[in-house]
Formats: structure tokens, sequence, C-alpha cells
């Protein structure tokens, strides 16, 4: 019996660091600190959203949620179990579960092999379906996707860049996955095709009942698709909250910086949003910033920011921000 209010995946202070050397020694090997302490809830049938700037560490976390990463520190757990250590063999009844889509599916696809074969993959791996049913199941998963019977014998450069994003999303699909993480899934995409594939995905969530984290640059599109949202910045999660609310009201200056760059559509009276330019780069993950890693670039940073790290606090029922001194309204201190 499945617990509704279990969460479907948790990470307690999930950490991934990538160790890398020159290319000649392992001297003067350094540390890349790609993801940092970083404790997410997922629950059934939600869009958790995750935001931030290119190299914030989006992808490796999602990887890491997926176990095609090993986890330098914490935990990660599926449905309660605690997954962050299991080997690959132990890992094989989780991995239809748990699934994952990737920004450039042409990456993901390999092109000397016909798209029905790929899409049959997992199934061959993973189920003992007899070639009949592996056939039928394509079948049926490519028409879920929107693509043609007749598809199925084609090669991934015989397919649009659109298409071939519908081809990953059947491959993620075969095995009835509970979660499906997907990393950018349509930046790669031409705008009137993103909107497809978008509303493909919602259809899919909505039939077969798909719990997502949709990873996006656009935050627009992850406005329209998440029910929550987190944003994550240098490594860490910065601030979490309902996705509209979040919008409405950010609570840390970088959300606020980010949610200001966004074009506003709806009837705002004029001037009531203000564009907030951040300055400076964003600081290497090979040597964060003492403190508040966001310090050097935060307009209202004080001294207690540069020594004193924030920790990801609820302000009240899931709202979370990492800040000395977040934006709350009055009743959520
Ligand atoms: N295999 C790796 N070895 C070493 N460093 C890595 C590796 N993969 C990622 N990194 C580093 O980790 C940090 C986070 O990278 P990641 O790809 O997760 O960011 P991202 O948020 O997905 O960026 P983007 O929006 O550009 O896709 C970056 O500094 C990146 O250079
Ligand atoms: S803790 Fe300080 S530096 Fe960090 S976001 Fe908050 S105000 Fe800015
Ligand atoms: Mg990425």
């Amino acid at each position: 019996m499945i617990d509704k209010d279990q969460p479907i995946l948790e990470t307690r202070e999930l950490s991934k660091r990538f160790s890398i050397g020159t290319r000649f020694s392992s001297q003067g090997k350094r540390t890349v600190h790609a993801v940092d302490n970083v404790s997410l809830t997922v629950r059934r049938g939600e869009t958790v959203g995750l935001v931030g700037e290119s190299g914030c560490g989006k992808s490796t976390l999602a990887r890491c949620l997926v176990r095609l990463y090993d986890i330098t520190d914490g935990r990660l757990l599926f449905e309660g179990d605690d997954i962050t250590g299991k080997s690959l063999t132990e890992l094989r009844p989780f991995r239809r579960r748990l699934q994952m889509v990737f920004q450039d599916p042409s990456a993901s696809l390999n092109p000397r092999r016909r798209v029905g074969d790929l899409v049959a993959e997992p199934l061959r791996i993973h189920t003992d379906l007899s070639s009949r049913e592996i056939s039928k199941r394509v079948a049926e998963l490519f028409d879920l996707v929107g693509l043609l019977p007749d598809h199925v014998m084609r090669y991934p450069h015989e397919f649009s860049g659109g298409q071939r994003q519908r081809v990953g999303i059947a491959r993620a699909i075969a095995l009835n996955p509970d979660l499906v993480v997907l990393d950018e899934p349509v930046s790669a995409l031409d705008v009137s095709v993103q909107a497809q594939i978008v509303n493909l995905l919602a259809d899919l969530q909505e039939k077969l009942k798909l719990t997502y984290i949709f990873i996006a640059h656009d935050l627009s599109i992850v406005r329209q698709v998440s029910t929550r949202i987190a944003v994550m910045y240098l490594g860490s999660i910065v601030e979490e909250g309902p996705a509209e609310e979040l919008f409405a009201t950010p609570a840390h200056p970088y959300s606020q910086a980010l949610i200001s760059a966004v074009p506003v559509v709806e009837t705002t009276p004029a001037g009531t949003r203000k564009r907030i330019i951040l300055t400076g780069d964003v600081p290497s993950p090979l040597k964060p910033p003492s403190g508040c890693r966001f310090h050097p670039r935060c307009p209202i940073a004080a001294d207690r920011c540069r020594t004193e790290r924030p920790q990801l606090t609820e302000h009240r029922s899931g709202r979370k921000v990492a800040c000395h001194f977040p934006t709350l309204a009055a009743s959520d201190g």
C-alpha cells in the first residue's frame, strides 16, 4: 500500500563534489563543490521546478537524484528506502521507477540504432516481455508521445528536434516510472515546439500519474509547469516554496533578482516590479565564498553575511529561505 504522505523522493544534506587534477598528474587536485548540502522533499504527483544560473549544479543534482552519479555526502531516499549507497544491482528495481529526460535528445540516442529499438531497449533490459509484447508496448508508447507507428523504423537524425525529444520521453516512460527528472527538456527546441512538448509532458503527467522534477533556464516555463519551485545558487537551495507564491513574493535577494528579469506578461501596474541587475560574476565552485555564498553579489549584504552561512529555514508551511535578512510578509516571520 502506498502511503500518500510518504515523500516519493527525499535528499538529506546531499552533496556532490568532483575532484579534478591537472592533465598530467593528480598533484594540485582541486575540488568542485557542485552540489552542496541539498535537502529537498518531493511529493507524489507534484512538479518541482529547479532554477538557477548556468553552473549552479542543477544537472549534477539531477544526476545524483537518479543515481547516475555517486553521492559524495548526505542521503537519498526513494519512498523511504535509502538508495544512497546501493550498488548497480541493488538499484535495478529503483531504476525503472526513476527516469531522466535530457536536454539534448541527440546526445542520449545512439545515432546508429532505429528509434523503435531505442525505445524497446529498457523493456528488453528490465522486463520479461516477449518480442511481440515489446513491439506492442513500443507502438503504444509512440502513440502516447504523438509519434506515428512507422516512425519506429527511422534513425534519430531523420527526426526534428521536437520529435527526437518525443522519442527521449517515450524511452523514459517505457517502464512506467513514478518519477521523471527532466533536465532542460525543452531548452534546445524552438519556442513553438517547446509549447507542444510542455503540453505533452502535462498530458502524460495526468495520464500516468507522474511526479516531475523540471529543470529549465526559462523561468516562465518553470512557473507554468511547477507546483513548487526550488532556487539554486552555487550548489545550494536558497529558496523553496509554492510556485505562484514564490514568483509573486520572492524572499531571497537572489530569487528576487532572477524573477525581476522575467518579462511581465500579466497586467501588473507599471513600475511595481523593478529589474534587479546583479553585479559580479558567479563565483567559482572550486572556491566558494565564505559565509553566505551569495554575499559578493548581494545588494543588501551585511558584515554577518560574510562570515555566517544562513541555513535554509522554514518560515511557514512550505516556504523556506536561506538568508539572514529575507523579505517576508508580516505573517511569515
Ligand atoms: N563531471 C564533472 N567534473 C567536474 N566538474 C563538473 C562535472 N560536472 C559538472 N561539473 C561542475 O559542477 C558545476 C555544476 O555543473 P552543472 O552542470 O550541474 O550545472 P547546471 O546548473 O546544470 O548548469 P547549466 O544550466 O549550464 O546546465 C559546474 O561548475 C561544472 O563545471
Ligand atoms: S544572507 Fe546576506 S548576503 Fe546572503 S542573501 Fe541574505 S542578505 Fe544577501
Ligand atoms: Mg545543466
